[in-house]
């Protein structure tokens, strides 16, 4: 879908639904991210904060959400900047303390410059105090002295905050549980994430190098509308692909060489996350499918898992059993299954976990384990990624020499719902075949 024509989140309502969990006890600040310097003069693109724009949509820096149930000033106050009309000729549009108040639909607008004078009194007789501790050391200190300012009332008969609680606490149980609105951006950020890759593999051909191919997967995403890529793209060729976090992405792609790409948009805040393998001159040499097939059926297999009520450990689990199965039968491990499970020797192989919560994030808020420390269960609306793999560096040499520098990861992001998991990234081909008949079109024209 059009990234313009997407639903609008509602912000009003997670914010009422933080509010009623907070209760008129306790009051939330949630501060938005801030510019970081480049270099001289040069600022990173801005990002906002994940759980600020999660609860108001704004994108400007300099900006808190103050919500406080049931505070006669207001329950919902956004501190923002102000128009300037200078400042704007330089560093573009701002929403103003009006433009804010209208477009996030908060009850107050109040300049961020006023902030020290006005939140001393919000925070007076409330006994509970969120907000996002020790994220940064600024906002500790400020945090620290407008709660001491109530405090110093306290002989008037002023309480003050004596409870803190960390703001992910309430709000990531939220986040983790996708709604309608945020289903529908996952599902545009995934396909155009999808087109990206599928743009890749046509244009990939031995001689060009990694960044031409990271080059020309992000001028898909970017051409459909995504604010950024959600990380730095992975484009290894060869050994390359053995290094789980590779983006320097300068070396050529040569003939022969398989390429791991790992890349995703990030559109409205919202992240895709999809890796494919594939091989550089189209066709997957015999060693290269026989790594590549085990590590499909295990992926194919750990998507099965993803049930509502069913454990989230189970598809890690499903996945390393058929990529052990493979191991052995590919000769690169002789003990028995139940030893190598046992004494975990496929960590030589594959040593990360096969997936992660997926949102505005790309490694998305949530608790994996519940307070009982039991591995919780799948409900509808999470996201996950699946992204079992087998790395098999050059300096393996007790393994077939055939195998060695040969990566391969497959990753998807996956819906769970009633009807059983929705692969988002279902767009891009992972079939041996099917990825070989899309490589076999050629160049496609932009
Ligand atoms: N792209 C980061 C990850 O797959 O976890
Ligand atoms: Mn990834
Ligand atoms: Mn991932």
């Amino acid at each position: 879908m059009e990234p313009n024509l997407l639903p609008l989140p509602d912000y009003v309502g997670r914010r009422r639904q933080l509010m009623a969990k907070l209760s008129d006890r306790g009051v939330a600040v949630l501060p938005t991210a801030g510019l970081q310097t480049r270099n001289r003069d040069v600022h990173f693109p801005f990002r906002p904060d994940s759980d600020f724009f999660y609860l108001t949509g704004f994108a400007e820096p300099e900006a808190v959400l103050v919500l406080a149930p049931g505070y006669a000033g207001g329950e919902q106050i956004l501190f923002c900047r102000p128009r300037d009309p200078e400042r704007e000729v330089w560093d573009g549009r701002r929403a103003g303390l009006e433009g804010a108040l209208e477009m996030c639909r908060v009850d107050r607008c109040y300049d961020v410059r006023e902030i020290d004078t006005i939140l001393p009194g919000i925070l007076e007789n409330r006994e509970i105090l969120m907000y996002p501790m020790g994220q940064s050391g600024e906002l500790d200190i400020h945090v620290q002295q407008w709660r001491s300012h109530a405090k110093s009332r306290a002989r008037q008969g002023v309480r003050y905050p004596v409870e803190l609680i960390e703001s992910g606490y309430l709000l990531h149980e939220m986040r983790m549980i996708k709604d309608p609105a945020e289903q529908e951006i996952m599902r545009a950020v995934t396909g155009m994430s999808a087109a990206g890759h599928r743009h890749g593999m046509r244009q990939c051909h031995p001689g060009m190098h990694e960044y031409q191919l990271q080059a020309e997967i992000e001028y898909v995403f970017y051409r459909l509308g995504a604010s950024h890529v959600a990380y730095p793209s992975i484009v290894g060729a060869g050994a390359n692909a053995c290094i789980l976090h590779y983006t320097e992405n300068r070396d050529p792609m040569r003939e022969g060489d398989l390429v791991l790409v790992d890349a995703g948009a990030e559109l409205l805040g919202y992240a895709g996350d999809i890796t494919r393998s594939y091989p550089v001159n189209g066709i997957f040499s015999p060693p290269q499918l026989a790594v590549y097939d085990v590590v499909l059926k295990s992926q194919i297999a750990a998507i099965g898992e993803l049930q509502i009520g069913r454990s989230v450990a189970a598809y890690h689990e499903a996945a390393v059993e058929v990529l052990v199965d493979g191991l052995r039968d590919l000769g690169i491990l002789r003990e028995s299954r139940e030893e190598i499970l046992e004494r975990q020797l496929y960590r030589s192989f594959y040593m990360h976990r096969t997936g992660h919560w997926l949102g505005m994030d790309v490694h998305d808020v949530g608790d994996y384990r519940g307070p009982d420390g039991q591995w919780r269960n799948l409900e509808a609306g999470m996201v996950l990624t699946v992204e079992p793999g087998l790395y098999f560096s050059p300096d393996c040499a007790d393994i077939p020499e055939i195998y060695r520098g040969i990566g391969v990861r497959i990753e998807d992001d996956v819906l769970v719902t009633l009807g059983g998991p929705e692969v988002l990234s279902a767009g891009v081909p992972k079939i041996p075949e099917e990825i070989e008949a899309l490589m076999a079109l050629g160049e496609s024209v932009r």
